[in-house]
């Protein structure tokens, strides 16, 4: 008797078959790898930019999981996602609510991989907050202690949940904010995040279990606020050129 698939199931079937989908009642079709960019799949890992070793706080075995396991393999999967996507495409048959839900999947994937290369790129500093961000946190929060604090808490409300916090400039209210964020795709409109970190457990629980405020703490250690500022002053850019 065939097994019943719950739509998770359903969902990875689609992504991971080689030659075809293989749901019942849906019309086998040949993977057809498009040229068109939007299908091509081909996005590329990002290594860390820094020494995993020299982090405060945070263990290179941590990282390193991190990195490999959940990062990289956000990007495989969105590669195949987009591949699988070309092939659906090309079948005429296909309901359309089949198609929404890769569509689905290919957002918490792009957002899963984007999410995860600003959060690595944004560690690896001395947590010295410094530069036209700072004087502009202390501008829109009224002292930097405010907006950390603002930011940490945000933090460790999702704490034994999952989600990212996002210190982000939002192109459309033109305001500095902490946003929370419960998952991959739940980003403020139209803003570019400047600070992101990873309040999802396999982002802590190896080095903290369950206690996920010392690793806010841990995280904030070791923020690279070099990049943060530089993500600030082209963002100041660009939002100048929008308005
Ligand atoms: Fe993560």
């Amino acid at each position: 008797m065939m097994k019943k698939l719950s739509r998770r199931e359903a969902m990875e079937t689609i992504i991971t078959a080689g030659a075809g989908v293989t749901l019942t009642g849906m019309t086998e079709v040949a993977a057809q790898p498009s040229a068109s960019p939007a299908f091509s799949g081909q996005h590329q890992i990002r290594p860390l930019a820094f020494d995993p070793t020299k982090l405060k706080g945070i263990s290179e075995k941590l990282i390193r999981s991190h990195h490999e396991n959940n990062y990289s393999g956000a990007v495989r999967a969105l590669n195949a996602v987009e591949q699988r996507l070309a092939a659906m495409l090309a079948d005429k048959d296909l309901p359309p609510y089949v198609y929404g839900d890769l569509k689905r999947e290919e957002l918490v994937r792009t957002g899963s991989v984007v999410l995860h290369e600003i959060y690595f790129a944004n560690l690896g500093g001395d947590g010295k907050a410094a530069g036209d961000v700072l004087d502009a946190i202390k501008k829109a929060f009224g002292s930097y202690e405010q907006w950390e604090a603002e930011f940490k808490r945000t933090g460790n409300a999702l704490g034994g949940g999952s989600g990212w916090v996002i210190f982000a400039l939002n192109f459309h209210t033109g305001e500095l904010h902490n946003y929370w964020s419960w998952d991959h795709m739940h980003n403020a409109p139209f803003s570019r995040p400047l600070l992101a970190l990873d309040m999802y457990e396999h982002a802590y629980q190896m080095d903290y279990g369950a206690a996920a405020a010392k690793y806010v703490d841990a995280f904030m250690q070791n923020v690279n606020w070099e990049e943060v500022n530089r993500r600030f002053t082209i963002a100041q850019k660009a939002i100048a050129a929008l308005r």
